[in-house]
């Protein structure tokens, strides 16, 4: 008998999840498989059981049932730009700092216009939605109007964000609608940690809508603003504020992205210039922006002491393997990266990546990782690529605590997947060979569903036990 003010519901699905709280290296351990499956949701929106369908407690033998082909947790997108949500497959005519130049500093200007903006956010709020992204790290427009629109929207379709402005303090004559004063962009960004900062709870650790200090790159902004957003970061660590930016995407010798920056600053790595040390001789200039909030995207040629600091920290990478085959920027280097020590989760890194879909990313780090050269080389478990898309990113934006696998008591962030909503997935989930090992056909199934997966075969999606809405167009 169900509790009879109980609004509990069951979803009856194959279920799988990476239970528990493992590093990447022993996600397999804790592969759960659940083949008929239900996930219990109670009023709170919170995970009350997970186990086979037929030991449902009693209690929730009444509980409407919802039923699917398969349960995931969500995925979390740990790097998106949304001021790129129309620029993807871009022509950019070179690598990343021509791309940039040429397609991305023009398309984010366009945010400045209001009702722009406002058309803007439902779009990148519908294609994340689509996609399954429950969390997502947000890299945001330099616009407040924009930012505003984005967090509106996420808010309104029961959502998961962290963003923050897009920070730049110079550069060329492309992007100088993106560029403010030096006091102005730290002003602008206090005022958004201010006004939308945890505005939902009021607590970092339960909030929905979260906001960080976002530099474009260290090339976009100067000593002088990397000092400020130390300052600012100071005030504001304490209440759960992020950090987020590129990090050793484009090695081009010359004149790439890690030569300009290394020239610029005059400093030994890239990430000193986000430690503080971006003085030359990565002298001290500032307070550190590293830390187990900050999370930097690529770390395609990151050095060893780059690794070991950002392990140290608990800085983390959004690898974003889409995107780096796009703008031909190599790939982050799996063994040693994660041998550091450093949490790697996954970003699609919308418009560079061209694909939306976080296991899609997944799929191309397998196909990626598997082309590294020799002894580097790696096939990924299929139980790694799904801790990649989920528990990875609830680690990397330091809330594991309430989502990214279906412990219970953790929020329910979930999907569902019908394999019928997409011909393909059906046919490779029915008809495709399996092992005669058990085991075996289960990781076979999973690696499917994960790479095999397209947007139309997810059903539905929820954050907190509540359905997501796609705003209108
Ligand atoms: N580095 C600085 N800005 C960007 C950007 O918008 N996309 C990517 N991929 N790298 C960047
Ligand atoms: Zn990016």
């Amino acid at each position: 008998m169900s509790h009879p003010m109980s609004t509990a519901r069951v979803y009856r699905a194959h279920i799988f999840h990476i239970a528990g709280s493992p590093t990447q290296g022993s996600a397999a351990a804790n592969l759960a498989s659940i083949p008929d499956g239900a996930l219990v949701v109670d009023d709170s929106g919170r995970v009350a059981w997970t186990g086979p369908f037929a030991d449902l407690p009693a209690q929730w033998a009444d509980s409407p049932v919802t039923r699917a082909d398969y349960l995931l947790p969500g995925f979390i997108d740990a790097h998106i730009h949304y001021p790129q949500a129309y620029a993807t497959a871009a022509h950019g005519g070179g690598q990343l700092l021509e791309w940039l130049d040429h397609c991305i500093f023009p398309t984010e200007g366009q945010y400045a216009d209001p009702d722009f903006a406002d058309r803007a956010a439902r779009y990148f709020t519908r294609r994340r939605l689509a996609a399954g992204s429950t969390a997502a790290m947000v890299f945001g427009s330099a616009f407040p109007v924009a930012q505003d629109a984005l967090y509106r929207h996420t808010l309104a379709a029961g959502l998961r964000v962290v963003s923050g402005r897009g920070v730049q303090t110079v550069g060329p004559a492309t992007a100088s609608a993106l560029i403010t004063g030096e006091s102005e962009a730290i002003d602008l960004v206090a005022d958004e940690i201010d006004r939308w900062h945890a505005v939902d709870t009021g607590d970092p650790r339960t909030a929905r809508i979260q906001v960080g200090i976002v530099p474009r790159f260290s090339l976009s902004v100067t000593p002088t603003t990397l000092a400020a957003m130390g300052e600012l970061y100071e005030e504001v660590r304490g209440r759960g504020v992020y950090f987020h930016s590129h990090l050793n995407e484009n090695n081009r010798p010359g004149d790439g992205e890690i030569a300009a920056v290394l020239g610029t600053y005059g400093v030994d790595t890239y990430l000193d210039t986000y430690d503080g040390l971006f003085l030359p001789g990565s002298r001290r200039g500032g307070a550190s922006l590293l830390g187990r909030r900050s999370v930097l995207a690529h770390g395609v040629h990151s050095q060893d002491s780059e690794l070991a600091r950002m392990a140290d920290t608990g800085t983390s990478i959004a690898h974003c393997p889409t995107s780096q085959l796009f703008l031909g920027s190599g790939t982050m280097p799996w063994r040693r990266t994660l041998d550091a020590g450093v949490t790697v989760a996954l970003g699609t890194d919308i418009g560079a990546g061209d694909e939306w879909l976080i296991s899609r990313v997944a799929g191309d780090c397998y196909k990626v990782h598997i082309s590294e050269d020799g002894e580097s080389g790696i096939a990924l478990h299929p139980a790694e690529l799904l801790y990649a898309a989920t528990l990875a990113g609830a680690r990397a934006l330091d809330m594991e605590h309430a989502f990214g696998n279906l412990d219970t008591g953790k929020d329910a962030d979930f999907l569902l997947i019908d394999k019928d909503l997409w011909e393909p997935l059906h046919g490779m989930l029915t008809m495709g060979i399996r092992s005669d090992d058990e085991d075996e056909a289960t990781l076979e199934e999973l690696f499917t569903l994960l790479v095999g997966l397209r947007q139309p075969a997810i059903r539905e999606v929820y954050v907190q036990g509540r359905r997501a809405v796609a705003p209108p167009l």
